[in-house]
């Protein structure tokens, strides 16, 4: 639906709402409470506007709903336990103590030994417990009653109920990670490519959209028989390539050279030599590879996770949502 025609509709429902209201009761007499007049009619008509006004409301958001997804976003106090607010990621940090903490108070309760038993469930009851104070929102949703169940079977040696305990209580984790895992791991943890230069004010968006250029370019260039356009164009890729390549390491400290590898410099060479005197399938296959290694892998992690992240961190509004 076009925005002239949305609007056009919207300005004549907004007309028929004006009509019904603006009607004048002509059967009731107005009646006068405590010196305010009331009319009966209007009051009705009153009503009636709220119940349209429902019923609208409604049905937008019925006849949208296959288009629509609703996901639960967690608790904003959660974001003081991640980057940028915290230097680490302390709630998944927690998250892995309490995985290592089952596994520890599974094990020993199979093998019937009280004393690192009940140190496991110290550790364990304590980082369960901190994660409702970390994020009050979510003490609710934790299950009190298996804490206080495993600590009793764990310190009077009933070690089958320590495991009915251990599986109470990994529901509560299961119904939480359900719906706010995979939400909190990409709004916290994606990395942002938002703000990243690649060079003095070009930012990542804008040199993609060069790197994409160059290898259309290519492909067009070698296809109608341009030889001496494909392999500038080949050259400038290179120089775009090399240049996005340096800025990875401001995250992938550890590796070595992550991007271009060996494999993507050899696969240019590769290309470069076919643009000089390789037939079309060559071309088109060294390219397909090229965009492969420099490119698809790149987007496989980054581009789908930052994209994600994008539509949970800057949500669309609800008036953008209704007119997509
Ligand atoms: C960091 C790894 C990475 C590599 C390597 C990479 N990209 Fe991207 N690309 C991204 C990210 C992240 C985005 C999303 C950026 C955005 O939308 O702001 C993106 C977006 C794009 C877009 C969409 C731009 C737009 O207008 O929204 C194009 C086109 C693109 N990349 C082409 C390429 C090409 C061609 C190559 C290989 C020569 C390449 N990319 C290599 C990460 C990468
Ligand atoms: C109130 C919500 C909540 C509860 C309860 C909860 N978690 Fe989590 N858990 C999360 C969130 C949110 C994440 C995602 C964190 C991230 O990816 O940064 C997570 C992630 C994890 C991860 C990391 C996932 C992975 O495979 O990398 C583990 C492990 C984990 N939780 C274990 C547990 C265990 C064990 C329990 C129960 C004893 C538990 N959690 C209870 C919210 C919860
Ligand atoms: C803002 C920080 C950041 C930048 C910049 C960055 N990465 Fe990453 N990259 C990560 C993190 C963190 C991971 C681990 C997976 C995840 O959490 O998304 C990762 C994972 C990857 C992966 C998948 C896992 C692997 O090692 O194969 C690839 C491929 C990758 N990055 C390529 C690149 C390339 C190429 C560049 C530069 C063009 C780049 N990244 C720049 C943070 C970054």
């Amino acid at each position: 639906m076009s925005p002239g025609t949305a609007g056009a509709k919207a300005c004549k429902l907004f007309s028929a709402i004006i009509a019904i209201t603006s009607l004048r009761g002509t059967c009731a007499e107005p009646v006068h409470i405590t010196g305010i007049w009331f009319n009966p009619m209007r009051w009705s008509h009153f009503i009636l506007l709220q119940c349209l006004l429902v019923v609208i409301v409604g049905g937008i958001v019925y006849i949208h709903k296959d288009r629509v997804t609703v996901i639960k976003t967690p608790p904003a106090s959660l974001a003081q336990w991640y980057k940028p607010e915290n230097k680490r990621q302390v709630w998944l940090h927690t998250m892995f103590k309490l995985r290592r903490e089952m596994q520890a108070v599974q094990f020993y309760a199979d093998n019937k030994d009280a004393k690192h038993l009940e140190k496991w469930v110290a550790l364990l009851s304590e980082h369960y417990l901190k994660t409702g104070e970390m994020v009050p929102e979510w003490q609710k949703k934790l299950n009190m009653e298996a804490i206080t169940d495993l600590q009793e079977s764990a310190s009077s040696h009933r070690y089958q109920d320590v495991s009915h305990a251990l599986d109470d209580l990994s529901e509560s984790c299961e119904a939480c990670h359900k719906d706010y895992r995979a939400i909190t791991a990409t709004m916290y943890r994606a990395p942002d490519f938002s703000l990243m230069e690649i060079s003095p004010s070009i930012l990542l968006e804008a040199h993609m959209e060069e790197l994409t250029r160059q290898v259309n370019q290519i492909k067009i260039a070698f296809e109608d028989g341009m030889k001496d356009l494909a392999l500038s164009s080949l050259s400038d890729l290179e120089q775009g390539i090399n240049t996005l390549g340096e800025t990875c390491s401001t995250c992938h400290k550890k590796d070595t050279k992550v991007y271009p590898d060996d494999t993507i410099n050899t696969t240019i060479s590769s290309l470069g030599e076919s643009l000089r005197t390789g037939t079309l399938k060559d071309q088109g296959r060294e390219l397909g590879t090229l965009a492969v290694l420099a490119c698809a892998r790149c987007h496989g992690t980054h581009r789908i996770a930052y994209d994600t992240r994008q539509l949970f961190v800057d949500r669309q509004s609800w008036v953008e949502l209704i007119k997509h």
